[in-house]
């Protein structure tokens, strides 16, 4: 009893020793620096303050290393705790590179340019935890990102951030070495920015009276206006912009704005009707490409735009417009007439085009999402590749920069665990070691072509998303994992490695008021989907009596009996899906005893994915003549969009050759119906 006591006592005691004697490391570092070399000893630093000194620097670095809490100015070089050195004499692709020296009794960073110091001292943050951990390993580091652009994505449309919320986002952002800051502005649920020359954009489109997205879209998807008692939502300034911009400055991220078109314009549509087909608001999401004053308004809102925000890259969606006004529009009509256009997607590329241009007169450069190639792709436009990477590596081969951002892999609003452990997302899963397998260059991409990829991004759309805490939860750790990919070369990656640094990361963003995911109690993939499942029907003959969905074969006619059963998502190829009932025989090859049919269906609304209303089960000797051996019903209501999981089975007491399962589809046109494997015993 007393050894047990005086060992807790030891513990105790030694705790506050624990803190202060924790040595930051090189190797604790996100995104894992090039090089390291570990030197000897220890640097202790100076209390309470380090005076730092810049040698030719004349940026905002400065006046940023006196905002943090550990770090002083002084004139007096040889004083210096941490001297930097801005040498100046870089090509653009050592503009971000640096080496930190830290010895036992000085800190010196080199850096061509002060963005290359600044990277320095992000480093040099994480050492410290950001002024908490006191002694640092000696070591030299020398590092350069892989990737040019190193992006985040935020989307203030669906739910309005407040300005603060995306200051503290661009504080993590530059732990993290990200560089750029990818605000979508504009969408159906409300446009965010302030535009002189057409006021409804925020006196009217930028407010509705439903705060959770899924009441606006389920309901009538209006709009009100801002006295109006119930107006949700709001919209930046240009002074909140100027000062988000400058403030992202200071941390070497750029912001990139994005203004949507063609599609996703319902706002837009509602407070200025006659830009869209019909003329009507509440009708079309789509601007109306045959209208003249189509382009008049964009190209004043970009004009805007473009005196608003230094960024080279402007970014005009370009994603998921529906085009259906388009093919009986008069006007639309008749512009494919004039240019000569054989369809609606030649007449998406004929605006694309005309906007890229407008864009490129100012001197910038146009960024779309990848349906900007369909009907051609425009001169010089830079693809954002969010439908898999094959698009933005088409791109590229056209000669094109691309960005890479698949959504299987960089989609963060889908779920990073367990569904039934985590917020309601809109389906998907990405859980930190997925985030972190992606790369973006196959080896089969030639140099030439390889160099057209400008880098990656990450995307978090918050339909689902209402508050800020929740969003900022979607992106870290896994943001982590971007980061990465974005800085470090291939061959440095690790996963094991890199988690036992992303914990760390995590205690202390939690330390410094992140709400971060809780990945020290991640709990995984789903339990069935890690081992092959035994049963009867393994490997038996499936007979589709309907098809299922090319776009969801998972493994094809064998999928239902090869005993690999989905994961958390139905989109892991794992999970065959049809827009159809699922009407399939499986043949056990002779007659067998069978006590138990069943098969394991998937709800994900968000996805349009839904439970079958019905399942029947079918047994027979000969394959002609089935007889019914039960039915089971659905009990899971549509109208979450948690995600759900259920099994549909039957007992029974009898033998045979062949049994059939009938999924009765969930009603919806458009809607989905998915299983993993039929399984018999
Ligand atoms: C997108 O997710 N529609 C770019």
């Amino acid at each position: 009893m007393y050894r047990i006591i005086i060992t807790i006592a030891l513990i105790i005691l030694a705790m506050p020793m624990f803190a202060e004697t924790a040595i930051g490391s090189p190797c604790d570092v996100i995104p894992v620096p090039q090089q390291v070399e570990m030197g000897k000893g220890v640097y202790t630093w100076p209390e309470p303050d380090a005076f730092f000194h810049i040698k030719n620097g004349n940026g905002p670095l400065a006046s940023y290393l006196k905002s943090l809490n550990n770090m002083t100015a002084t004139d007096n070089q040889r004083k210096a705790d941490i001297s930097i050195t801005i040498t100046g004499d870089a090509d653009a692709a050592q503009n971000e590179s640096y080496s930190l020296t830290i010895k036992p009794d000085k800190i010196h960073i080199k850096a061509a340019s002060e963005t290359g110091a600044f990277y320095a001292i992000q480093s040099l943050q994480q050492m410290t935890r950001c002024g908490t951990v006191k002694r640092l390993q000696c070591c030299t580091v020398t590092d350069a990102p892989r990737f040019a652009y190193r992006g985040l994505h935020f989307d203030v449309s669906r739910h309005f951030r407040p300005k603060e919320f995306l200051l503290k986002q661009i504080d993590a952002m530059a732990l993290l070495k990200f560089n750029n800051i990818h605000l979508h502005l504009t969408d159906a649920a409300g446009w965010r920015l302030q535009i002189d020359r057409y006021p409804l954009l925020t006196s009217l489109a930028a407010w509705r009276p439903y705060k959770r997205w899924e009441d606006w879209w389920n309901g009538d998807r209006s709009y009100c206006t801002q006295d109006d008692p119930r107006a949700y939502g709001g919209y930046y300034t240009k002074e909140d912009i100027r000062e988000i911009i400058e403030y992202a400055r200071a941390r070497h991220i750029n912001v990139v704005p994005e203004i949507e078109m063609p599609g996703h314009s319902e706002e837009v549509l509602a407070a200025y009707p006659e830009l869209s087909c019909s003329g009507e608001p509440y009708r079309n999401g789509d601007f109306c490409i045959g209208n003249e004053e189509t382009f008049t308004f964009l190209e004043n809102v970009l004009s805007e735009v473009i005196d608003l925000f230094p960024s080279q890259y402007i970014h005009i969606g370009g994603d998921e417009a529906t085009k259906e006004g388009w093919k009986t529009c008069p006007k639309c009509k008749q512009r494919m007439e004039q240019e000569g256009l054989a369809d609606v997607d030649e007449l998406q590329s004929y605006m694309i085009h005309r906007i890229e241009q407008f864009v490129q007169s100012k001197g910038r450069t146009v960024v779309g999402f990848d349906e900007i190639m369909q009907g051609g792709l425009a001169p010089g436009a830079v693809v954002m590749s969010w439908r898999g990477a094959e698009p933005g590596l088409e791109a590229m081969r056209q000669g094109n920069p691309a960005i890479m951002n698949p959504n299987a892999y960089y989609y963060l609003d889908y779920t990073q665990d367990a569904p039934f452990k985590e917020p309601v997302s809109i389906g998907g899963y990405t859980p930190l070691e997925k985030v972190y397998s992606f790369e973006p260059l196959p080896d089969s991409i030639p140099g030439d072509v390889a160099g057209n990829l400008l880098g990656v991004q990450a995307n978090v759309w918050c339909e689902y998303i209402t508050d800020d805490s929740h969003a900022e939860y979607m992106y870290y750790p896994r943001a982590f994992a971007v980061a990465e990919t974005a800085w470090s070369q291939p061959e440095q990656k690790n996963y094991p490695d890199f988690r036992r640094r992303a914990l760390n990361l995590v205690t202390q963003l939690r330390s410094m008021g992140y709400n971060t995911f809780d990945l020290a109690n991640e709990y995984g993939d789903r339990k069935e989907s890690t081992r092959p499942l035994k049963h009867l029907a393994r490997g038996c003959k499936v007979i589709y009596n309907l098809p299922y969905s090319r776009q969801y074969p998972a493994a094809g006619d064998s999928a239902l009996t090869d005993g690999v059963c989905g994961g958390w998502t139905y989109g892991d190829n794992r999970w065959q899906g049809t827009m159809r009932d699922m009407d399939v025989t499986i043949d056990l090859g002779s007659i067998k005893p069978v006590h138990y049919v069943g098969a394991t269906f998937l709800q994900s609304v968000g996805a349009w994915v839904y439970m079958p209303r019905r399942v029947d089960i079918y047994l027979s000797d000969d394959g002609e003549n089935f007889t019914l051996a039960g039915q089971a019903w659905c009990d899971v209501p549509d109208t979450s969009a948690e995600i759900r999981y259920k099994v549909y089975s039957t007992l029974c007491d009898a033998s045979a050759r062949y049994v059939r399962l009938h999924a009765v589809k969930y009603p919806k046109r458009g809607s989905w119906l998915f299983t993993d494997e039929i399984v018999i015993n």
